[in-house]
């Protein structure tokens, strides 16, 4: 097809979630132009429940970047977690240990602020296109085309291309295998995970390890909460009753003492397990961040927030590559990025093997588990590792 609309900018963005939000609305602060395209509608993207828990400095760059406070008014703070295991709960004191708290804000309403914020400064967001597709990454002006929702073809001629087009990335597959290592773990479980209309259950998020398997208890506003328990990657939502799923819950957090307040369940699903990595994060004028690079599992609540930090180093480097033709910063984005990537992999992989019943467990297995969590709770060095990478290392590092 041949495009009939060319346009040329600075950066262009493939996704606009929140990673490709956030991205275009430094650039733009930092008077680099961008144009983002993204296949969902606004809407659609609205829809979509993902998790809940931002760290302090995902926070703080929504607030000091002047996207908007509303996390600090509609949000809640949490100075702490409850580790429920061997009959009861373990509280683990964010504020004691490392002096910092995380935000129960959900990644939908990030969207929302991001995606107010851009229309509000005039950014270039096209939500809605269809056939994206990248061109050209090992040259010096890379491009993009699409299809506008009113079946116009478009042409974007870019000096950089950026793929923050989440876990299913179109973007990943431009770099050349022979460029590219990829890093794969599956896990043999995943996550139910329902929105009910009751009130909380627990003033923190409990992260509960029974028998049974696992369960977490979050929230979401005084009359809407979430919560997760682990099931089989097969299992069918549809199968599960709200009776069946309340009885489930109330036996796991029963084995430590907790009594849950039921509600009607409005929204059901089964969330997939995976760690995946692929580096480097850039490729001549290509450039990925967020899910597009990499997935953890989601418990620890890491995947956005691990997003959020891509695009803080990215923008940083960005603004030395516009306008100068040197691409060097790009290769010093993927170094740096990385660094976090892997710690925050390693963060993820252990809190789920930590906390999850392993289908093949030996007794043994088990009785390790459970020192390893009397361990955790008990000693100080211990419980501070968990607060420092739950509520996120500093310096985007
Ligand atoms: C939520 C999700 C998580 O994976 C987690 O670790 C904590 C909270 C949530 O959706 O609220």
């Amino acid at each position: 097809m041949t495009a009939t609309t060319r346009t040329r900018t600075q950066v262009a963005v493939v996704g606009a979630g929140p990673a490709g939000l956030l991205l275009t609305h430094l650039l733009a602060r930092a008077g680099v132009e961008s144009v983002a395209v993204e296949v969902r509608s606004r809407r659609e993207i609205e829809e979509t429940h993902r998790a809940g828990i931002l760290e302090q400095e995902s926070v703080d760059v929504l607030v000091e970047s002047g996207v908007s406070d509303r996390v600090l008014r509609d949000g809640y703070r949490h100075d702490g977690i409850e580790l429920a295991f061997g009959g009861t709960g373990h509280r683990i004191d964010f504020q004691g240990l490392v002096g910092a708290s995380t935000q129960l804000y959900p990644q939908t309403d990030v969207f929302v602020d991001l995606a107010d914020a851009r229309a509000r400064d005039g950014g270039d967001v096209r939500f809605g296109v269809t056939e994206v597709s990248v061109h050209d990454v090992e040259s010096e002006t890379p491009r993009v085309l699409f299809t506008d929702p009113d079946g116009v073809a478009h042409e974007l001629v870019a000096d950089v291309v950026v793929g923050a087009d989440g876990s299913r990335s179109h973007c990943r597959a431009q770099v050349p295998e022979t460029a590219r290592r990829q890093y794969f773990r599956e896990y043999p479980f995943a996550w139910f995970g329902i929105l009910t209309e009751a009130p909380p259950s627990a003033p923190e998020l409990i992260y509960n390890h029974s028998p049974q398997g696992f369960a977490l208890i979050s929230s979401r506003t005084e009359t809407l909460q979430r919560m997760y328990f682990q099931c089989d990657p097969a299992e069918n939502p549809d199968d599960w009753s709200d009776d069946r799923i309340w009885s489930e819950l109330q036996g796991r957090l029963g084995a430590n003492g907790y009594t849950l307040k039921e509600g009607p369940i409005t929204s059901r699903s089964v969330l997939p397990f995976r760690s995946f990595v692929q580096e480097p994060m850039h490729h001549g004028r290509l450039v990925l961040a967020g899910d597009a690079a990499h997935t953890v599992p989601p418990t620890g609540a890491k995947g956005l927030n691990l997003a959020l930090a891509d695009v803080r180093v990215l923008a940083e480097e960005l603004e030395r590559v516009i306008g100068k033709g040197d691409a060097a910063p790009l290769e010093t984005y993927s170094e740096r990025a990385l660094g976090r990537v892997w710690k925050t992999q390693h963060f993820s992989y252990w809190m789920t093997t930590m906390l999850h019943t392993l289908p093949d467990a030996s007794p043994f297995d088990v009785r390790r588990q459970e020192g390893e969590l009397a361990l955790l709770s008990s000693s100080v060095a211990g419980s501070t590792y968990l607060a420092e990478a739950y509520t996120g290392w500093p310096g985007a590092r």
